[in-house]
């Protein structure tokens, strides 16, 4: 596995489940976008005009969640902060709610659990937000994790069912007689690999050594993100996930168990740079403030930014690639942390049989032939008859 995010380490363990000898190279493997990213396993709130196709995808590892956290869970003996809560997205003005209106539409022609209610109604669920509030949607099946607890869990699974960690960095693949056989790392090893699994999120664009057709196009889209903390006596601050479109950006509020409250996440298209600006900090602040003025009250513990891996069409590139022996798992966006169940299990089958499932036929990398990005410079690997999975940034 090159890269040892959560999409990487989810294979790795799927793959060592079914009996692979399985090996992950990253640096630090359970880091990555996890660490930032705030959890929304948000399939209906984040649907989207002309993504009907990566919907299907999302509803799947979404109806897999329940399952799937309560057997890591209990692999890891950790707690990964699943809560079925539930989230209400909301518009502040007459521009948001037309907006919201055109969103339920769609949900309703998706055959999807969306309910409108009033600004009051909105207000009786969720007694901090806003009074000029006017109008939202409920949809009781867009719930939570939490990612970091997602990927420490990951990495104590892996380690669990024998995955073996190598704590470096992939700098180029090594291709021999025209297949992929495995990485070398940045401290000189060469590992080898029957199955070579480019999971390094943002990054996977620029492992060196991969041949042109079969480098993924995926680029790095930045997101800060601001977390918060509820003080007990303002507990329960928001019972659930609550979001909104102000002036055109997103912003959502995810209150966790713990009292943690984070809020996201800004979307910039700017290369490699993941400095936490005022601009950025301010401007989510002053929307969460709009929505839910409270929030002035709170600590303030942390900003960070990530790397979400976008790819040309915001879907995920899973499986064979024109190079036989390289298998991606990447350019999951906006939707890693909700795809990463369905992810481990289409991978699992991909190692195993040399196909894609059906659920996952339209995410191959093959319908993107002749796009790759230009620059590359970045690797992962594995070692002897193994599956490679990594996950940088
Ligand atoms: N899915 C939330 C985000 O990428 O900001």
């Amino acid at each position: 596995m090159l890269g040892g995010g959560i999409i990487g380490l989810v294979t790795a363990w799927r793959a060592a489940q079914r009996g692979l000898a399985t090996a992950v190279v990253d640096p630090a493997p359970g880091g990555g976008a996890a660490q930032v990213a705030a959890g929304m396993l948000a399939a209906v709130t984040e649907l989207h005009y002309g993504e009907e196709t990566l919907l299907g995808l999302n509803l799947e590892s979404a109806r897999r969640y329940p399952a799937f956290a309560a057997e890591l869970g209990e692999a890891a003996g950790q707690d990964l902060g699943y809560r079925q809560c539930g989230t209400l997205a909301v518009a502040l003005d007459a521009d948001d709610r037309a907006h919201l209106r055109e969103l339920h539409a769609l949900q309703i022609r998706s055959g999807l659990e969306s309910q409108w209610l009033s600004g009051r109604e909105c207000r009786r669920l969720e007694p901090m937000l806003a009074p000029g509030v006017r109008g939202g949607l409920r949809v009781d099946g867009d719930h939570q994790i939490d990612p970091r607890r997602l990927a420490k869990a990951l990495v104590t699974a892996c380690e669990r069912a024998g995955v073996v960690f190598h704590r470096v960095w992939a700098e180029e693949l090594t291709v021999v007689r025209g297949r992929a056989a495995g990485v070398r790392a940045a401290d000189g090893t060469e590992l080898a690999a029957g199955q070579t699994v480019l999971a390094a999120g943002s990054l996977s664009g620029r492992l060196a050594g991969i041949p042109e057709e079969a480098l993924p196009p995926v680029r790095p889209v930045k997101g800060q993100v601001v977390r918060l903390a509820v003080p007990p006596r303002y507990a329960p601050f928001l019972s659930r996930t609550v979001r909104a479109v102000v002036r055109g950006s997103q912003v959502y509020l995810v209150p966790r168990e713990n009292g943690e409250l984070v809020v996201g996440a800004t979307s910039e298209e700017l290369g490699w740079d993941t400095t936490v600006t005022a601009g950025g900090v301010y401007e989510l602040l002053r929307d969460a403030h709009e929505l839910v003025p409270g929030i002035t009250e709170l600590p303030l513990t942390e900003t960070r930014a990530g790397l979400r891996p976008g790819s040309p069409d915001n879907a995920p590139l899973l499986g064979p690639t024109a190079l036989d022996g390289l298998v991606l798992a990447t350019g999951h966006y906006r939707n890693g942390v909700l795809l990463t169940p369905v992810t481990g299990d289409v991978m699992a089958h991909v190692l195993t049989t040399g196909g894609l499932p059906d659920v996952a036929r339209d995410f191959t990398p093959r319908r993107f032939a002749g796009t790759a990005p230009s620059d590359t410079g970045l690797a992962k690997a594995a070692r002897p008859d193994t599956a490679l999975s990594e996950q940088p940034a």
